[in-house]
Order: C-alpha cells, then structure tokens, then sequence
C-alpha cells in the first residue's frame, strides 16, 4: 500500500485581520491576509511576490506564530501548528528578516547570537555549543574571529550571514526568509543567494522566500505564490509564471522587472509606478486589482474572483490572459 505523502506545510484559508482602532473613529477592519492557502514541500523553495502592503510579512509572522491568524489552518507534516510542542516547533520552522540590524541583537557578540536557540532549546554542554557556533560560522562564510564582535561591526552581507547562522541552529526543516536579500547591494545579493542555495542542499531545507522583486527569485524558485492586497493572484510552477504569466498583475510585475534592474522605462514601467493600489483598509467589492487592471470587465468590480485551475497553475482573474 503507498504511504500518503503530507506536505511539509500545508496553509489552507488563512486570514489576518488587523482592528485599526483611531481615537473618535469608528473601529476599522484592516484585511492582511484574505482565504492565502498553498504547500510547500521538502527541498521546495516558494518564492511570495507582491508588491509592499500586500501582506508578505504579515504572512510569515502568522506562519513563525509571532501573530495569531484570525482563522485558518496551519499544518506541518500534518499537524496543526498550535498542537505542535514549542521546542519541536523552533526546530521545525525559522526566519531571517530583511533587516538583520533590527532583528540582531546590538548588545551581543556574534557567538551569543549564534548559540542562544542552542542555550534556550536544548540541554547541550557549552563546550558542544562552542563547536557547533564555529562550524556554523565556517558554512555561513564568517570568519571565527568574527565570533567576538557585535552585529554593528558586520557589513551588510556579513549581518545577513550572521541571522541565518543563528536561524540555522536548531537545524530547522523550514526557513521563512522575508525580503533576506532586499536591503543588499547586487553584488552582495548574489553571494547570499548562492549561500542560500548550498545551505539548502547541506541541510534538505524547505524555502519560503519572500520579496518585492521578481528578479531576486527567478532562479531559486521551484513555485511562486503572486499576491495582490491579501489575495493569491497567481501560484504556480516557476516557468509557467514567469514565460506565461495568466493574471495582469503577473504580467505587470513582470515586465516592470526590468526598471528595477535598471533597464528602460517602458509605459508598463510608468504604469505599475503611478497607477493607485486601493488600500487593504478599504478593499472594493469585487477584484482588489480592477482599479490598475486593463483587462477589466463590469463583473469584475461586482465579485472577487477565485483562485482557478489554469493548466497546472492556478488563476484568480475572470479574463485570464489567454495562450
Ligand atoms: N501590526 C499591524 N497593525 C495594523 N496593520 C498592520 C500591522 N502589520 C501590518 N499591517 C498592515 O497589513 C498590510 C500588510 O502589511 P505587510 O504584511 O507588512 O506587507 P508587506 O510585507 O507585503 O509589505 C499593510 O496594509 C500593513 O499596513
Ligand atoms: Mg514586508
């Protein structure tokens, strides 16, 4: 009999409500995340696009438990994540945050950063901790002198190494790595990213790689998740989004890529730049991209359309682009 195969993670209809509370104003709803469902497998990397205000890091704060969901379900291997032992959790999902300035703690040195998941969570010797930090620093690419000194002595890059070092200790299976590479210049860019891709292989390690530009995960990706306000606009195989993207904004972000690698402005460019999103504080009743949209129709501003099925990846547009 064959073994039914459970997703490493498994997200279905996730929702985030934030209650935006002003004072001698009436209480309002401000929706982060709207029905965001979809797996990521063992060694897989799922690259999360969309633009700033969409709800990426609302997303891996529901995911690392730093916010409870409104509703939804969060499994891994199965089980819900509420159910999940906290060690066993920490060992099974970690972060790296875009902005390793603020997400390190300034007052301590390298080697304390790196070992506390290991002091905190297990009952290891410090002599064991010691050789477990220096053998970390050495695939991250530290030096292990670097051991002694605080995060703001690190450049950039070296912070970055720094963070997934420390997400690395407890040998999790899964990394939520939110915008790791969008505050670094390109060149630093690509040596994270190629680090990245080796510790991916060392340690069989499930990628959820969230950033605002298509470029940083055109070439990690085995899946990419587009979101639009909340919503999952497009998901599917990388090749498939990127040679034939099916939703407009897909499309959009697409071809406004290349501004962003500095190449020409193309009306596209313009477009994407200066036409107004509607605010997760005010979302229409029907589609959240109509207003940018130019493939827009009169039933789109009546329903918000569902995810659907379009050859392998799935789709939420009532014009669909076809081909
Ligand atoms: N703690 C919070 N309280 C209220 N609103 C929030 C909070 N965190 C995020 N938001 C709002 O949720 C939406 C999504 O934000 P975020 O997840 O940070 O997007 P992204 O990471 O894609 O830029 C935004 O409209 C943002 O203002
Ligand atoms: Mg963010």
């Amino acid at each position: 009999m064959s073994k039914l195969i459970l997703p490493l993670l498994n997200v279905s209809n996730l929702n985030k409500n934030f209650e935006i509370k002003k004072i001698f104003k009436p209480i309002k709803t401000l929706k982060a995340l709207s029905e965001v469902s979809f797996t990521l497998n063992t060694n897989e990397t799922l690259g999360i696009v969309g633009e700033s205000g969409c709800g990426k890091s609302t997303l891996a704060k529901v995911l690392t438990q730093l916010e409870k969901p409104s509703s939804g379900s969060i499994q891994i291997e199965g089980i819900e994540i509420p159910n999940l032992d906290p060690k066993e959790f920490h060992s099974t999902i970690q972060m790296v945050f875009q902005d390793p300035y603020q997400s390190l703690n300034p007052r301590k040195k390298a080697f304390d950063i790196i070992a506390d998941p290991l002091r905190i969570n297990t009952n290891k010797s410090e002599n064991d901790i010691k050789e477990l930090v220096l053998d970390m620093m050495k695939k991250v690419g530290l030096r292990e002198e670097f051991k002694e000194r605080y995060p703001h002595h690190f450049s950039g890059g070296q912070r970055q190494r720094l963070g997934i070092a420390r997400a690395l200790m407890l040998r999790p299976k899964i990394l939520i790595l939110d915008e790791p590479v969008s505050a670094l210049d390109v060149s630093i860019q690509a040596q994270v990213l190629n680090l990245l891709l080796e510790l991916q292989a060392e340690f069989s390690l499930s990628y959820l790689f969230i950033t605002h530009d298509l470029s940083v995960v055109e070439h990690i990706s085995d899946r990419i998740l587009v979101m639009y306000l909340g919503r999952i606009v497009e998901y599917g195989p990388r090749e498939q989004i990127f040679n034939n993207p099916k939703h407009p904004y897909t499309q959009l972000l697409l071809e406004s890529a290349p501004k962003v690698l500095g190449g020409t402005n193309s009306k596209k460019d313009w477009n994407i730049i200066t036409s107004e999103a509607p605010s997760a504080l005010t979302l229409p009743k029907g589609c959240a991209f109509a207003s940018r949209c130019n493939n827009k129709t009169p039933q789109c501003d009546l329903s918000i359309p569902e995810l659907k099925d379009e050859g392998g990846r799935l789709v939420a547009c009532f014009n669909a682009i076809k081909g």
